[in-house]
């Protein structure tokens, strides 16, 4: 075998990254002593400073949390070296995740001050994962202290401090948390911004910035003493992604821009979307612990058991005609809570059984506590969140909702597809581009979908499809397996997303 071939078949075993790092210190060692180092460059593997506010298993609010967890690891399996950056935030279980009690520290500065800061980290599935230990960054809650905007700064202070001694090709960062680390970087090193979800910028005083050491020169769209930190990171990054192509394009609009669509359009040509891929080895249900009995596209057998230990779990009829809907996500405007509300009494009024998993703006909290009361047989409703649960409701229902106002890319109509769960969604953003309506394409759909937000559209998307459900085994089960056999991993979507590496590491050089 010769060397480049040797070096290439090492990148793609899925070895510990320390392994990885210590064979590659040997192998390069090997040629430097053989003289050939030319061989080493254009092979180099591209090295990722990933950071995120949140990352699935460690702290989960969002999906967010399920991109940080799983994308790093599919481009580890590409040959990247990634290291992941979150807040070791104080609800991560320390004992649980492995963490070692002590790690690398360094003094950052912060304003007139040095600050300790630890930097705890661990392996996982071919990442490293450096965890920013220090009080100002880490609390009980992973959003919502009153200093938010200061703690995150501080989170990205402390990383790009990391970064200084631990180099990278590449830094990554994702939404407003991490934003004011591509600022931060500079020109330095080739910088991606991710925007996960336009409608949070973390606006806040310019009063943060120097502090952090960065200047408090304005930017076209923010107003005097404002700091935006996500308009700061479009500006400035090499290239800006979003989580879909569909929400690439919309966020150039006013209508999805959340006035920042003029700054989006100056950098159009710098703004691509790639749609996320799921953990497809975790939320398979030929392998899930969590759910009654396991199932796969080719034997769906299982999925029966699945919905009757729903139907029990809840306190609902258990009955394999009546068509079992599901919810699961924050109640909030963006999922499209007040057309959920709206049409709940007409659905459970006409046979239907509904479970809502979630939890979020108070007023229609209470309103859904409401229904449980009027409908306590009909309704399973869990306020709060809890992954095993939401891995039984992806099993055991036969529909799932998502009625989104905007949706950038949306993780739930993936999961549902991988359960074979038939989602019912609004045509935007991701989902517009990852679920086809079947009654618009019989042959290559795989759901449901409407366009316009209203409550009659809504009604009428969701009438089809408990009307296919009710109409026709064989053409149902046809439409179940389809939708189980799509391929949702990360496997395409990381590669687009080492294509935009290479593209800004490239651009970067020169
Ligand atoms: C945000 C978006 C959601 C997307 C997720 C992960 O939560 O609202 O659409 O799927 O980020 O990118």
């Amino acid at each position: 075998m010769n060397a480049r071939v040797l070096y290439i078949s090492q990148r793609h075993q899925r070895v510990s990254v320390a392994a990885q790092r210590g064979r590659r210190a040997r192998f390069l060692r090997t040629l430097d002593n053989l003289r050939v180092p030319s061989l080493i460059a254009p092979k180099a593997q591209l090295r990722v400073a990933f950071a995120a506010a949140e990352a699935a298993p460690f702290a989960k609010v969002g999906g967010l949390a399920d991109v940080a967890g799983s994308l790093p690891q599919a481009l580890a399996r590409l040959g990247c070296e990634v290291t992941l950056y979150v807040p070791l935030h104080g609800t991560i279980d320390r004992a649980k995740s492995g963490i070692p009690a002590a790690g690398a520290e360094r003094s950052v500065s912060y304003g007139a001050s040095h600050v300790r800061v630890a930097y705890p980290s661990i392996e996982r599935d071919g990442v490293r994962v450096v965890f920013v230990a220090n009080k100002r960054v880490g609390r009980d809650k992973v959003y919502g202290a009153p200093d938010d905007a200061k703690r995150y700064a501080f989170f990205c202070r402390s990383v790009a401090a990391a970064i200084e001694d631990e180099p990278a090709d590449i830094v990554h960062a994702h939404d407003w948390h991490a934003a004011l680390l591509v600022p931060m970087i500079g020109r330095r090193v080739a910088t991606i911004f991710t925007i996960h979800n336009l409608a949070y910028q973390g606006k806040t005083s310019a009063e943060i910035l120097a502090p952090v050491g960065l200047v408090k020169t304005r930017i076209s769209v923010e107003k005097p003493g404002e700091c935006n930190p996500m308009a700061r990171a479009i500006a400035r990054a090499d290239i800006v992604s979003t989580v879909s192509p569909g929400y690439a394009k919309e966020i150039l609009t006013p209508e999805f821009g959340e006035g920042l669509e003029g700054l989006l359009q100056q950098r159009k040509a710098d703004v691509r979307g790639i749609v996320n891929g799921i953990d497809t080895e975790f939320f398979d249900p030929a392998t899930d612990p969590h759910i009654a009995a396991n199932y796969s596209a080719e034997d769906r057998r299982g999925k029966a058991q699945c919905k009757a230990a729903l139907q029990t779990e809840g306190g609902l009829r258990v009955d394999a005609e009546t068509p079992v809907l599901g919810v699961i996500g924050r109640l909030v405007e963006q999922k499209g809570i007040d057309l959920l509300t709206a049409v709940a009494p007409d659905l459970l009024e006409g046979g239907a059984q509904l479970v809502v998993l979630g939890s979020g703006d108070p007023a229609y909290e209470e309103r859904w506590r409401k229904l449980r009361e009027r409908y306590p047989s009909r309704l399973f409703l869990t306020l709060g969140f809890d992954a095993a649960l939401a891995q039984r409701i992806y099993a055991g229902c036969d529909l799932f909702l998502m009625p989104s106002r905007f949706e950038p890319c949306g993780l739930g109509q993936l999961i549902s597809l991988r359960y074979g769960t038939i989602p019912v969604v609004r045509a935007v953003g991701g989902l517009a581009d990852t679920v086809r309506d079947v009654d618009e394409d019989p042959r290559a759909g795989n759901g449901f979908s409407f366009r316009q937000y209203d409550r009659a559209a809504f009604s009428g998307a969701l009438a089809r499809a408990l009307r296919a459900f009710r109409r026709d085994g064989d053409l149902w089960n046809e439409l179940r397996g389809r939708a189980m056999h799509e391929d949702h991993s990360w496997t395409a979507s990381a590669k687009q997303y080492l294509d935009m590496y290479r593209l800004a590491h490239k651009r970067h050089r020169e």
